[in-house]
């Protein structure tokens, strides 16, 4: 795993952002795997802008998103389909149509799965980004999920459901369970960034970077992938060991 670290949350945005373009640039038919949560909105913005003031063009680039609240339409402004197109698809000239998440309302949650698979088979992701979660997870894979997973539904930890709770008008709200990507298609990606903010992250960053691989904390699966790198700003950083 290649670490950067950053003096703070902009250049950490500045450094993601250049990968992530660069990744376009040198294939306009890329497939790019998407986060939400609050740390990519950063880069997001930055794509935008280098959309809109160098004109990189998504035209023909296709995403991938990882994970989906259950029970929440596209329309709800906390669903993670809402978050993308107004953090990142309304500002670029992606087609709509070629950007995927799971469907939150489906009815038949193992079919919804099997599609997503299925989709992804055919969808070799060039990058795909990731936050952690302050326990280790990767997308919604809470700490115990086998590695071997593809896409599934979870029920979300308590610790995840507290934290997620910031971006809706209580705790009561947040929606219990989640489709997610799992680490196995996760680690298909022939490329991961991985992006670390603050000190609330500073523990799991250190048992990812430094502890045992191990599904007890998903993100460490990171460190079998070839080519994943690490931005951290110094905060999320704080626990690594020295020189490293
Ligand atoms: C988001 C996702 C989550 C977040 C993680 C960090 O699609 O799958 O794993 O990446 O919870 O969230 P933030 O960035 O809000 O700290």
């Amino acid at each position: 795993m290649k670490i950067i670290v950053t003096k703070d949350y902009e250049t950490l945005s500045e450094k993601a952002a250049e990968i992530m373009i660069s990744v376009v640039r040198e294939n306009p038919n890329a497939v790019l795997g998407l986060a939400t949560g609050s740390t990519p909105i950063g880069l997001y913005r930055l794509m935008a802008e280098d959309h809109q003031k160098n004109g990189t063009s998504y035209k023909n680039v296709r995403a991938v998103n990882l994970d989906e609240y259950l029970g929440l339409p596209p329309t709800n402004d906390q669903s993670y389909r809402y978050f993308m197109r107004t953090n990142l698809f309304d500002h670029l000239d992606i087609d709509l149509s070629e950007t995927h998440i799971e469907d939150g309302l489906a009815k038949d949650e193992a079919a919804e799965c099997a599609r997503y698979d299925a989709l992804l088979r055919n969808l070799p992701r060039d990058i795909q980004l990731l936050g952690i979660g302050a326990n280790g997870h990767i997308a919604f894979n809470e700490p115990g999920t086998p590695f071997e997973t593809e896409t599934h539904v979870v029920s979300l930890t308590e610790n995840t459901i507290a934290m997620n709770a910031r971006f809706f008008k209580s705790e009561d709200e947040v929606p219990r369970r989640a489709f997610t990507m799992g680490p196995k298609s996760i680690m298909e990606a022939k490329k991961i960034l991985i992006l670390a903010v603050g000190e609330n992250k500073a523990r799991a960053v250190r048992e990812m970077a430094e502890g045992p691989v191990s599904p007890s904390l998903p993100a460490s699966i990171l460190r079998l992938h070839p080519d994943c790198t690490l931005i951290a700003d110094e905060a999320a950083a704080s626990l690594l060991k020295k020189g490293e």
